[in-house]
């Protein structure tokens, strides 16, 4: 893993807005959101794998804004070709493609050679559709294997999950893509409110997780699972809407906060 870029933009500022807090809280760093791409694709573009990346944070804090400029980037960088979004979330569509309810829906009506390959499976609410995490993984992961480098993202990974760290289905395609993908060129991402409720291959297997602002049980609970310093949980508690810090598999805490831009 590369190491984060030097050259700050911004000067080092105290993290935390109470006294005590601050007490607590490291010097922390700025970095851009550009910085933090690198270090996401670092691996992969060093390796020419696959990438593993998750986000955390609580609901309105930018983890979606984000996964759309890793996506983007992924597609820029060619670290995939391809992309599948699960994006059922909102009554609307989030993300930018082309839009079909489920695998069935793409299979009759699959993409011309002309279109953006970016796939976002949205269900059908109006019809009570919904698109199902399984399905779209294990054919985003056929699809992979059959030699188009491709990127799976989960957008609320719990759609995927039954209970706290539980695949709704037994040797889940996600699960696997996550475990196995990256060498078989098929990249994930995943992004929830809820990180008591991911599995801990995610956690185990990301090289990179975006966190966003945390508080409470799910902030404590993160900490202690990703092993992350006491002033990190300080930082995280206090982060505004468009920043966060990243876990790296490989390396300790870069004490730096990214974002807003
Ligand atoms: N860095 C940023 N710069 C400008 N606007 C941002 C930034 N991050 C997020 N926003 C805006 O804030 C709003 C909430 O962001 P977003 O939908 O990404 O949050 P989220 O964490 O995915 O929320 P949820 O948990 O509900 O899915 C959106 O309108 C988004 O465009
Ligand atoms: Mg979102």
């Amino acid at each position: 893993m590369a190491a984060p870029k030097k050259s700050p933009q911004v000067p080092p500022v105290a993290a935390g807005s109470a006294p005590r807090d601050s007490a607590r809280a490291a010097r922390v760093k700025r970095g851009t959101r550009a910085q933090a791409l690198e270090i996401i694709f670092a691996t992969a573009v060093l390796e020419k794998e696959g990438f593993r990346h998750g986000v955390l944070g609580i609901p309105r804090r930018g983890k979606t804004y984000h996964l759309k400029e890793v996506t983007t980037e992924a597609l820029q960088l060619g670290i995939c070709e391809w992309v599948f979004i699960h994006d059922c979330k909102r009554a609307e569509v989030q993300y930018e493609g082309n839009v079909r309810a489920d695998v069935a829906d793409l299979a009759s009506r699959p993409l011309a050679a002309e279109d953006e390959p970016i796939v976002v499976f949205h269900g059908d609410p109006a019809n009570g559709v919904r698109a199902d995490v399984e399905e779209c993984s294990a054919f985003a992961l056929k699809h992979g294997r059959a030699g188009n480098p491709t990127l799976m993202e989960v957008d609320e990974l719990t759609h995927g999950l039954k209970s706290p760290r539980t695949w709704a289905v037994p040797n889940s395609s996600y699960g696997e893509i996550i475990r196995e993908g990256s060498s078989q060129k098929v990249s994930s991402a995943w992004t929830t409110q809820f990180p008591q409720w991911v599995p801990s291959e995610c956690l185990d297997f990301s090289e990179t997780i975006a966190i966003f602002q945390l508080n409470g049980r799910s902030l404590s609970y993160i900490v202690e699972m990703l092993r992350l310093p006491p002033e990190a949980e300080a930082v995280i508690k206090n982060l505004k809407k468009g920043e966060f810090i990243l876990y790296t598999m490989h390396g300790d805490w870069d004490q730096t906060i990214y974002g807003p831009r």
